[in-house]
């Protein structure tokens, strides 16, 4: 099999990391893997099959022999980077929002959408990792049935904002029980012990820029735009996995014991749905399994077509450097 040169852009941050790891368990076809990240950490050292490999800083020749290059750097670093990479035979996997909505950009969720990587010039785009996981946990229910509505509220672990706000809730919940005050830096308010809605910035629908992603995302991933979405996106005090309370109204009516067969058939996706037992996906599961957990899968009690589930994956995974990395999979 051929092998590739790899870089990953962002390597010393939280996805970053992931995908770096993610890359030796998947035994991803690597010739040489390069590490890119600003100034602040170039010089330090990240371990990728035993060896010690030391991160470079990011500039404009970071690409020369690259065949891949993962980017998880944020949008601001992707719109001034990407341009140039994708100038030469580079082809772009970017974590970031910047190109997601672009029409000459694929999303790409390879359970639900592989079919649109024939579509890239260069640049893939890897979805927000609250639209991976319910995607995932939607799309055999789109198949069999067809979906009209679609109401998500999200809990989301602060793993998802970086490494920074991983050590802000680990400071902030230290100094609390110290009975300090504590001190913020990432969240305009206190996040441990506390619940934020408010994810990305606002936006002048009243909605935040979180909420907007999953409702634009959804679409052009399940390649519908008629399906009504509405979303809510919260801040938790969790440091990994995201976890989703979606209702849906489908087109067809299915049983929930149907729904629960095709799920056990599904590749990607893990049931966890034993009530009697108190069994239902939990963010804390997330470090173990790399599936998208559906749970506490019932009937609305006033629409026989509605049905309410509990979705939860790891957004660090599945969410963003698993689904980079199987989106690179695709093309080799
Ligand atoms: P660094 O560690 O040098 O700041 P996270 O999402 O966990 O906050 O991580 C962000 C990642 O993006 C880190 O690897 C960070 O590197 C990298 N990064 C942030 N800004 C830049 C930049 N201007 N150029 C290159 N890498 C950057």
């Amino acid at each position: 099999m051929s092998e590739f040169n790899v870089a990953v852009v962002g390597a010393t941050g939280a996805v970053g990391r992931e995908m770096v790891k993610i890359l030796e368990e998947r035994g991803f076809p690597i010739k040489d893997l390069v590490l890119l990240a600003s100034k602040r950490s170039a010089g330090e050292t990240i371990f990728y099959k035993k060896k010690e490999l030391t991160v470079h800083e990011l500039n404009d020749k970071s690409f020369e022999d690259i065949d891949i290059a993962l980017f998880s750097a944020g949008s601001a670093v992707s719109r001034k980077y990407i341009p140039i990479v994708a100038k030469n035979n580079t082809i772009v996997i970017d974590n970031s929002s910047a190109f997601r909505m672009n029409s000459h950009v694929p999303l790409i969720v390879p359970e639900v959408n592989s079919h649109d990587i024939k579509k890239h010039n260069g640049i893939i785009a890897n979805p927000n990792c609250s639209t991976i996981q319910m995607v995932v946990a939607l799309k055999p229910i789109l198949d069999e049935v067809g979906i009209n509505r679609i109401i998500v509220s999200t809990y989301q672990s602060v793993s998802g904002t970086g490494k920074d706000a991983i050590n802000e809730l680990t400071e902030q919940s230290s100094q609390i029980l110290n009975n300090k005050k504590p001190t913020r830096k990432v969240y305009p308010h206190q996040i441990a012990f506390n619940i934020l809605p408010h994810i990305d910035v606002f936006e002048d629908n009243g909605f935040t820029k979180e909420e907007m992603k999953l409702i634009h995302e959804t679409k052009k991933i399940f390649g519908n735009n008629k399906i009504k979405i509405t979303a809510t996106a919260a801040r938790v005090p969790v440091f990994y996995g995201h976890s989703e309370s979606v209702y849906i109204e489908t087109q067809k009516y299915i049983s929930i014991n149907k729904l629960k067969n095709i799920y056990l058939k599904t590749k990607g996706i893990k049931l966890v749905d034993d009530i009697d037992n108190s069994k239902y996906p939990l963010a804390i599961m997330s470090e173990t399994y790399d599936e998208v957990m559906v749970g506490r899968l019932r009937k609305d009690l006033t629409e026989p077509n509605g049905i309410n589930m509990w979705i939860v994956a790891n957004n660090l995974r599945k969410g963003a450097a698993l689904n980079a990395v199987q989106i690179a999979e695709l093309l080799v």
